[in-house]
């Protein structure tokens, strides 16, 4: 057992997405993790119901990838990659290729989701003009998307909260296609929802109003996370897809939360049957172990700016871009991905995961289950003007019974570790369900 923090040990550090002052007054404090367990400073263990924040699909202190990242550091512990390189980021750039089935052709190294999507973004943009398109600056993302933190991904982003603030510095010629989330046809789907298709035609609408000529990028999650899990309705991204062909339009999935296996498949396009343009990942492809994103691209946006003049092709990249720790747990994570089955596995419990999720139903408060691949999305009805306050309760109670689950509004969201076990699928519903029995 770890000695509890005092309240003046824990005033220095700002945490990020948390109420400060409340957290300090009444700390959950994690210090170890294994498998699919964390274990907090008083001993006791917690189950992982959100793969740490979606980013760990292998399980905690997974042993290969410790001593990759162990060998790494005591060899090449860091290198700029400005001008210079190193083998393992080749080497990564090529397997994470394959692990695309080679329908994608390069890979841009970032720190982050958020660098991700700025990545995207700015990629987005300078192909268009290196053709000579340079009034395509127009960038749509999506109500209620989240694209992390960074001023474009914010601008994109769809989540009022996290804009507010930040109003007036939001990118300029951004628009917004709707969410899709519709509880009155939609509640208590398992897998794509049938209605909301015709949805996707807003881009028609907004092709119309601002013409195609000024449009760079369409950017949406395939399965929208941080909002609250809300699943896209059948054949949605596909006609997202068909409206960008036709207008010329960058189509590029966020995949920061559903790469890596969260559907059952090494990436959310392989799913749905969906290629974009370009996509975003970041989390799973180290297993949360280092922190890294990658930005994949398809041939013809990587041609556009090889055929270019000579000379750096992208003003752009950053320091911690292709980081060795980074590469070696990349390297890891994929091997054990191929190695040990892991989508194998995933898929032979994803319908056991799923049922006890709509097994809640009928739970007080319980408004809408929604569950595709391993996401678990619980819709509670909010206390009249404190929306948020019934699902953070769930969510304290449920760490102090000892399980980790995410809360964003009055929404559970849940997305364990891929090697997850139907042990561990039993502990996880049952002590929710008693949870959701008890709350006001
Ligand atoms: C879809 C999506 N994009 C981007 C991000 C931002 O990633 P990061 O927090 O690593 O910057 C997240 C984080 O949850 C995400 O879910």
């Amino acid at each position: 057992m770890n000695k509890p923090l005092s309240a003046s040990d824990l005033s220095a550090y700002w945490m990020p997405y948390t109420a400060n002052r409340n957290f300090k007054a009444s700390p959950r404090m994690l210090v170890s993790a294994e498998g699919m367990y964390y274990r907090d400073d008083a001993g006791n263990a917690i189950l992982d119901g959100t793969a740490g924040l979606w980013c760990v699909p292998l399980g905690h202190a997974q042993p290969k990838i410790v001593s990759a990242v162990q060998k790494a550091v005591a060899t090449l512990d860091y290198a700029p990659s400005f001008q210079l390189g190193h083998p393992m980021a080749f080497e990564l750039a090529e397997r994470l290729k394959q692990y695309t089935g080679g329908r994608y052709s390069q890979v841009f190294y970032t720190g982050s989701g958020s660098e991700a999507v700025d990545t995207a973004l700015k990629i987005a943009l300078a192909y268009h003009r290196s053709r000579g398109d340079a009034t395509r600056t127009r960038l749509i993302g999506r109500e209620r998307g989240y694209h992390g933190v960074g001023f474009g991904g914010m601008s994109v982003g769809g989540i009022g909260g996290n804009r507010k603030t930040f109003n007036s510095a939001l990118l300029q010629g951004v628009d917004h296609l709707p969410h899709t989330h519709n509880l009155e046809k939609n509640a208590f789907t398992k897998g794509e929802p049938e209605y909301g298709t015709h949805l996707a035609d807003e881009l028609e609408r907004l092709v119309t109003l601002h013409d195609a000529s000024n449009i760079a990028a369409v950017i949406v999650e395939p399965v929208a996370g941080s909002t609250g899990v809300l699943i896209p309705p059948k054949g949605y991204l596909q006609r997202l897809r068909d409206i960008c062909t036709k207008h010329g339009i960058l189509l590029i999935f966020d995949e920061v939360i559903t790469g890596f296996g969260r559907l059952g498949t090494p990436f959310a396009s392989d799913y749905f049957g969906v290629d974009p343009d370009i996509f975003t990942t970041a989390k799973g492809l180290t297993n949360g172990v280092v922190p890294m994103g990658a930005v994949f691209v398809k041939p013809h946006i990587h041609d556009a700016f090889m055929n270019g003049p000579d000379g750096i092709e992208l003003f752009h990249g950053y320091t911690y871009s292709g980081h060795p720790l980074a590469c070696a747990a990349g390297l890891a994570s994929l091997d054990i991905f191929e190695q040990d089955g892991i989508l194998e596995h995933a898929n032979s419990v994803a319908d056991y995961w799923q049922e006890a999720a709509h097994s809640l139903r009928g739970l007080p408060h319980v408004i809408d289950i929604r569950t595709i691949g391993m996401i678990v999305g619980i819709e509670l009805a909010s206390i009249p003007g404190k929306v948020g306050a019934r699902a953070y309760d769930a969510f304290r109670r449920a760490f102090n019974d000892g399980i980790l689950i995410r809360v964003t509004g009055d929404i559970i969201a849940l997305s364990p570790p891929l090697v997850i076990e139907k042990k561990h699928i039993d502990e996880l519903f049952g002590k929710l369900a008693a949870i959701l029995k008890t709350l006001d």
